[in-house]
């Protein structure tokens, strides 16, 4: 792998996309959601009436769909931008993202996104750091109180939050968790603009 990636992990409500997105706007680098690709893989699931647990099902979307994250997201051309916040799409997306083959399809699609970008990618997820790109220029791991996480979240409460950090982090297929590389930052007491220069001086 050659692409140049700044690798961002962490539970909902870390910071990780504020973060992500301001520091690629200050890189001028790309940026990549990766939550927003399985909420939109959820969204197409739901829309067409398919249980979230049929694995073979979710497989031939996440292998078949059309994907795009930015400027809006898409799935198969439909907008759904605003559609994967919802709140059916928090609760489902972690029996999604669950399943080994929806993930394969993903980090393909992943590896190849930051490929095909001029300068570099800054990507937020669960896994980036510990299995898309294990050799990523920066790798980072945001936390934060969960107090604080939930305020952040809005639509979620403090025990929706912890359920699906719970689903995330103990799932047999690359559960969240911090990479020994990894650069930790609690964000829980800081400033976006804090995180985003504590980050780049890293890169120095
Ligand atoms: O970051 P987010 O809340 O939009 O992510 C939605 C869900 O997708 C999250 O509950 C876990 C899953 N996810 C994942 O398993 N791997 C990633 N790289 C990104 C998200």
């Amino acid at each position: 792998m050659t692409a140049r990636v700044i690798a961002i992990d962490g539970p909902a409500g870390s910071g990780k996309s504020t973060v992500a997105m301001a520091l690629a706007k200050r890189l001028n680098w790309s940026f990549l959601d990766t939550g927003a690709m399985y909420r939109a893989v959820t969204a197409e699931a739901l829309d067409k009436g398919i249980p979230v647990t049929d694995d073979d099902a979710l497989s031939i979307i996440a292998a078949i769909a059309n994907i795009e994250t930015i400027p809006r997201v898409l799935i198969n051309g439909r907008d759904v931008t605003e559609i994967i916040r919802l709140p059916e799409i928090n609760r489902a997306v972690s029996a999604v993202a669950s399943i080994p083959a929806v993930r394969e399809q993903m980090v393909q699609r992943q590896r190849q996104f930051a490929e095909d970008q001029p300068v570099g990618t800054v990507v937020e997820g669960r896994d980036i750091s510990t299995v898309v790109f294990p050799t990523a220029t920066l790798k980072v791991y945001l936390d934060a109180d969960i107090g604080e996480r939930a305020k952040r979240r809005g639509v979620e409460n403090e025990l929706e939050i912890a359920s699906r950090d719970m689903a995330d982090s103990t799932r047999a297929a690359s559960p969240l968790k911090q990479d020994p590389d990894a650069v930790f930052i609690n964000t829980t007491a800081m400033t976006v603009d804090e995180v985003v220069e504590a980050i780049a001086s890293c890169l120095n």
